[in-house]
């Protein structure tokens, strides 16, 4: 039974995660920051519901010490947004965005995923793969137009802290990558988003399934094609 961690599992493109993992038969380790208020995630049943706020190193060196067996994919999705921070809209773009909160945006979406993955690293076993959740408004290409620094820096700093990841534990023989699942039907993506989140984790799932070696430090789309950095 592969065993997955996801975080951020509680709600939108997470609980689906858990959903679709669940179904195929993996031994799912779900992490929330509430675990007691997160009730859909309870009424799916997944073997382990664990407190974790990723952007806060305490915590994340407990939810480390309450794992216990081998990990075989982890998939670093907890995220949030400017907004979800509390700034206005009008207020994200790179001349008047506030420097402190887009400090915490890049540690909650970008820098978790460095502390996250370095941190469960002793429980990944080669072969292990590490998909990390991020945003084509990560890349140079898209961010370019998107009024929303405290985003788009987020994102592009969870890319380069894959490509890093890729290169350092290419040797251990994980396989690290970022993908962008598309603009999905969640709280964060809103109702008239393109995509449904059955449809983008679908996708990612077995996009996942089928990276190699060959593929780490790759920027995927939901569906398994390239995104450029
Ligand atoms: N939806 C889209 O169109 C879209 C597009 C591109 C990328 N993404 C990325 O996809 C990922 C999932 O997004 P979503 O659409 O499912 O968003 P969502 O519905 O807003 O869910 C976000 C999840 O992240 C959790 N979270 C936020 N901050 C956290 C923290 N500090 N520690 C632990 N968990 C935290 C939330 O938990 P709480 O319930 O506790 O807040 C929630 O479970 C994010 O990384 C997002 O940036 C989404």
């Amino acid at each position: 039974m592969p065993t997955t961690v996801i975080t951020g599992a509680n709600r939108g493109i997470g609980l689906e995660l858990v959903r679709q993992c669940l179904n195929r038969g993996d031994f799912v380790i779900a992490g929330c920051r509430n675990p007691s208020e997160a009730r859909d995630l309870q009424d799916l049943n997944p073997q382990k519901v664990l407190p974790v706020d990723v952007s806060d190193e305490a915590s994340v060196e407990r939810f480390e010490k309450a794992l216990d067996i081998p990990i075989d994919t982890l998939i670093n999705n907890a995220g949030s947004s400017s907004s979800n921070l509390g700034i206005p809209k009008g207020s994200a773009g790179v001349l008047e965005a506030p420097m402190d909160k887009t400090l915490d945006l890049i540690r909650v979406n970008g820098l978790s995923a460095a502390l996250v993955t370095r941190s469960l690293l002793p429980h990944l076993s080669p072969g292990a793969r590490v998909a990390n959740v991020s945003s084509q408004i990560g890349s140079m290409i898209v961010g370019a137009n998107f009024d929303d620094l405290p985003y788009a820096a987020s994102k592009a700093v969870m890319n380069i802290i894959t490509v890093q990841l890729a290169t350092q534990l290419r040797a251990k023989e994980i396989v690290v990558c970022a993908f962008h699942p598309g603009w999905v039907r969640t709280d964060m993506g809103g109702k008239s988003a393109d995509i449904s989140v059955e449809e983008s984790v679908t996708g990612m799932l077995k996009s996942i399934e089928q990276l190699t070696a060959e593929n780490t430090g790759s920027f995927l789309r939901w569906d398994g094609s390239t995104h450029p950095w």
